[in-house]
């Protein structure tokens, strides 16, 4: 047996996604409410026959090594090495042996040991005496300073370079962690003479440093950072993550703020479920790690700088990924190392009292806009409008349009109009839209995956003879079910008992998708009996025929449009006959 087979063979997908989702018994398999998007009603199922979970409402789907990935956003043999310890399962070829994954392990290290370098230098070396008195000026305590890992770069084109040579590294390493950069006359430190804030990603490896120039009359960039590297990317690294992870899941909420000085600066204050995106926007990357910890965002903002486009894409990003988001008000013209420095008590009520984000950009407007003004109505609106417009919730759309409205003094009757106006940039709504659509079946495909539904979960050899003979299968016109109902044929020739795993062994694997969505399905709530089973697979197939000669009629109409051939209008009478038996027997 395979590693993954053995370690699949020992765990459950019903227990492991049993810990993160709360799971209920339907019929034969178990459902609960998606982990993967936000829904209302169950949508997502697991198989512990199949070892598999399928979600209807956003079709994620797969193994137990499937979910593992995807719930903690990590890669296979990730997924496979964790999973393989919970089986208590040895890897015969174990992860750290590719040479990706050692060379990730080698720039943690030097990573790690570079951070040590630098907080040395700032705790324990003259070098680092006016770095360490300007962050006590800054108010961040020697408790910080080892918490964050804070350190500071000799003003030095090469002291971190001598050292990590010392210990063995290698120059190519060094470069390639982003500890120095190539220049004329060899590589050199990327970063002097500023004070350092480790990066770390959520496990807390070392992944790369942010560094703050301390002598504000240089003219060089205030902050620089680790370029990519193998282990660092902009995009997916939240500031302080590895530290308040376990405040955030705690509070269920992840408050965003801008920079490390503020995330330091609040956490120091006990205000410790945050993050920090390191003034870039918030991406798919961050908004995906997040989820894992907390299902509502705060953003910290500046009821002065609303406007602002890229935490407008934030909130679309965020909401996009199901998340509930919130504003924290803070004092204008101040970021919220500034606000909770100088008011520690009022910037504790502002995050106590986070409002929608929505109540937040009508609050906005009126601060940035004279709505006394024609000119002030339209550019207000002109801003609010596309966001209103793009919420799904009618109802909760209904309320800003109203709040709108009463806020620039028309009816509301003009704010609608404006709005249905609202032309969104393009890629935006449309793509979102025809993503969805794809993945919706038409009505006949749906019915045919629900019969073959019926079919796998019930007795399905005596329901085979049956549907055999009401329907066969050429008629069927959704093209995996019916390639899965010829390969079931073929099967149950062959078998005496039916049994879904050693059927399932016999597909080709890119029908494997589809009769897990049919076994999937969740049937229960018509099926817990024997009787109702009975019942509901008599309706189902009477269903089946119905559309199917429907649509052979609609098919020769159509053909008879174009030749008036009476072997086809014999064709049509005959199916009109069918029909009418068929609903007929409905009836009965
Ligand atoms: N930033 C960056 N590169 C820059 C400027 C800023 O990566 N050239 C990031 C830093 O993470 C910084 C954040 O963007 O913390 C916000 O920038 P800014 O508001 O300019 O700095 P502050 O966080 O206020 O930093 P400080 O209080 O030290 O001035
Ligand atoms: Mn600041």
């Amino acid at each position: 047996m395979s590693d993954v087979d053995e370690v699949k063979s020992r765990l459950n997908i019903v227990d492991i996604a049993g810990e993160r989702v709360t799971l209920k018994k339907a019929g034969r398999n178990f459902k609960g409410l998606c982990p993967f998007h936000k829904e209302k009603t169950p949508s997502f199922m697991v198989s512990p026959e199949r070892q598999t979970f399928h979600c209807f409402g956003c079709g994620k789907g797969g193994s137990v090594i499937d979910f593992v990935m995807e719930y903690e956003h990590i890669d296979f043999l990730e997924a496979l090495e964790q999973l393989a310890g919970r089986a208590g399962v040895t890897l015969t070829k174990r992860i750290g042996d590719s040479p990706e994954q050692k060379l990730k392990e080698k720039l943690y290290e030097v990573n790690a040991l570079s951070g040590e370098f630098y907080q040395y230098m700032l705790t324990s070396h003259r070098l680092g005496e006016k770095a360490l008195s300007y962050l006590k000026n800054r108010g961040i305590s020697g408790k910080s300073i080892k918490t964050f890992g804070l350190g500071y770069s000799p003003n030095s084109w090469d002291a971190l370079s001598l050292f990590l040579k010392k210990k063995k590294f290698d120059e190519r390493i060094l470069a390639t962690a982003g500890l120095t950069v190539q220049g004329n006359r060899g590589f050199y430190d990327r970063f002097r003479g500023r004070v350092m804030f480790t990066l770390r990603d959520h496990r807390g490896n070392v992944v790369g440093f942010s560094g703050r120039v301390l002598d504000p009359t240089i003219k060089e960039a205030k902050y620089i950072n680790t370029s990519e590297t193998p282990v660092y990317s902009k995009s997916n690294v939240l500031y302080g993550l590895d530290v308040t992870k376990s405040a955030i899941a705690k509070a269920g909420e992840a408050i965003v703020m801008e920079g490390e000085l503020d995330l330091i600066s609040s956490f120091q204050e006990g205000v410790s479920n945050i993050v920090a995106i390191k003034g870039s926007a918030l991406t798919e990357g961050h908004v995906r790690i997040l989820r894992r910890f907390a299902k509502t965002l705060v953003f910290c903002l500046d009821s002065d700088m609303a406007g602002d486009a890229a935490s407008r894409r934030g909130v679309d990003i965020a909401e996009r990924e199901g998340f509930e988001i919130k504003a924290i008000l803070i004092p204008s013209g101040k970021d919220p190392d500034e606000a909770v420095r100088e008011d520690p008590v009022g910037f504790k009520k502002a995050v106590n009292s986070a409002i929608p984000i929505y109540d937040f950009f009508l609050t906005s407007i009126q601060k940035r806009f004279d709505l006394a003004t024609a000119f002030g109505k339209k550019k207000a609106s002109e801003e609010l409008l596309p966001i209103l417009f793009r919420m799904t919730n009618a109802i909760v759309r209904g309320h800003y349009v109203k709040k709108l409205a009463q806020l620039i003094g028309v009816s509301e009757e003009y704010v609608d109009e404006e709005m249905r106006k609202v032309k969104l940039p393009l890629g935006t709504e449309q793509d979102t839209k025809e993503k969805e659509t794809a993945e919706v079946l038409t009505r006949q495909e749906k019915i045919e995956l629900y019969t073959l539904a019926l079919l796998l979960q019930g007795k399905s050899k005596e329901l085979w003879t049956d549907l055999e003979q009401a329907v066969p299968i050429s008629d069927f016109s959704y093209p995996p079910v019916k390639r899965i109902l010829q390969e079931l044929q073929t099967y149950l020739a062959k078998t005496r008992d039916f049994s879904i795993s050693a059927f399932v062994k016999t597909l080709p694997s890119e029908l494997v998708s589809v009769c897990d969505q049919a076994y999937l399905w969740d049937v229960s709530d018509s099926t817990d009996t024997e009787a109702k089973y009975q019942e509901e697979w008599k309706k189902t197939v009477r269903e089946l025929k119905r559309a199917i000669i429907r649509k052979k009629i609609a098919d020769l109409n159509q053909e008879l449009h174009a030749v008036d051939d009476p072997t086809l209008q014999e064709r049509l009478s005959e199916l009109t006959k069918e029909l009418s038996l068929v609903e007929k027997s409905a009836l009965s």
